[in-house]
């Protein structure tokens, strides 16, 4: 699959890196409105636009910033290339149907990169959730709590801002875990949240928790946050008529469930900066994310994390937003 790079900032860095390990993935160039060569592939082609590319590609990676998900997956379905876009699907309810009407209509793939879903334990709990092995969970609760200085904010001056971001921690950082807990446990039916900015000049949140409970009882907590320092690592900590298990990043950490041995692998771990950083040095989950894009493309099924299930993560996050007291 021969892809073009779009925005040459920081997570452009891991896909060069992940690209450049996998055989048969090519990068072919980017796409910076600066003109800005990708600062890990200098070497590369550099166009304004999609539409001035002049060499043959399938599809797009998209490396913008959230709100403008949606506008570079339009201008590539209506291309005819496959469309693999950094989390979230995009920030907005009309924004992700627009670029999922567009791709669905040229006949082109959409998956969104939530890497945490590649984990193999992860991957493990959301089979045995959803095989009803696990019994009938009635708490989860999800701690997101890392940290990042003003510096981080300052680097772009979209950063932490509602139009392009979309909101704090919810929409940025814990975007990944909130996604494992949509993928996991769906949409709560009733939510409330509060939300603060303690830490940062910046106009969305930095820290906030909230209260979630869903259609078959379940009460979910979560806590997202940019202002916890020194930042620390994930948990979701989850609780069933069987037992408890937890996830700290993406591996099981405890797990005592009735009558089923641990299924995680213990010895895989994915290396995690998120706590501190919002480089993502550890490409293996990119590469995981990329294998299944293009096993997608080719067997023209959904991706592991495709447009319908992306979309539950921002509505997530749109809920909690919506529902602050
Ligand atoms: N999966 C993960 O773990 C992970 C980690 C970090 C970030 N992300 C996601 O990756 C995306 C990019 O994040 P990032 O940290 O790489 O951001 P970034 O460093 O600000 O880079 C974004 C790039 O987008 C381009 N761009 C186009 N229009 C822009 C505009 N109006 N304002 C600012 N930049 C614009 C810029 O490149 P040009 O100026 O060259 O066009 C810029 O370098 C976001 O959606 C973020 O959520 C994902």
């Amino acid at each position: 699959m021969r892809y073009v790079l779009v925005g040459t900032g920081n997570i452009s860095n891991t896909y060069v890196a992940a690209l450049d390990e996998r055989s048969g993935s090519e990068l072919v160039g980017c796409v910076s409105r600066r003109g800005r060569a990708l600062p890990a592939a200098p070497d590369l082609p550099c166009w304004p636009d999609l539409a001035s590319v002049d060499r043959p590609f399938d599809a797009v990676i998209l490396a913008t910033p959230n709100g403008l998900h949606h506008q570079g997956a339009i201008e590539a379905a209506e291309l005819g290339k496959h469309v693999l876009t950094e989390k979230p699907l995009d920030i907005a309810v009309v924004a992700m149907d627009k670029m999922t009407e567009a791709c669905r209509a040229a006949g082109v793939t959409l998956g969104v990169c939530f890497q945490r879903r590649t984990s193999p334990d992860n991957r493990v709990v959301k089979a045995l959730l959803d095989d009803g092995q696990l019994g009938r969970v009635f708490a989860a609760d999800l701690s997101a709590k890392f940290y990042r200085d003003q510096g981080y904010y300052d680097s772009g001056d979209y950063r932490g801002g509602m139009a392009l971001d979309g909101g704090g921690p919810f929409m940025q950082q814990a975007c990944h875990n909130l996604d494992l807990y949509a993928w996991f446990f769906g949409l709560p039916e009733q939510v409330v949240s509060m939300l603060g900015t303690f830490a940062h000049q910046i106009e969305a949140e930095d820290h906030g928790a909230a209260l979630m409970r869903h259609g078959n009882g379940m009460i979910g907590t979560v806590v997202a946050s940019t202002a916890t320092r020194p930042g620390f690592s994930a948990r979701l900590e989850v609780h069933t008529d069987r037992g408890s298990f937890t996830l700290t990043d993406d591996s099981i950490s405890f797990w005592d469930i009735e009558g089923l041995a641990n299924p995680g692998r213990q010895d895989f771990q994915y290396a995690h900066d998120g706590a501190t950083s919002a480089s993502v040095t550890d490409t293996s989950a990119h590469q995981a994310i990329i294998e299944d894009f293009e096993a997608a493309v080719r067997e023209g099924r959904e991706p592991l994390a495709g447009a319908a299930s992306a979309r539950l993560t921002t509505e997530l996050i749109l809920q909690i937003y919506r529902e602050r007291v």
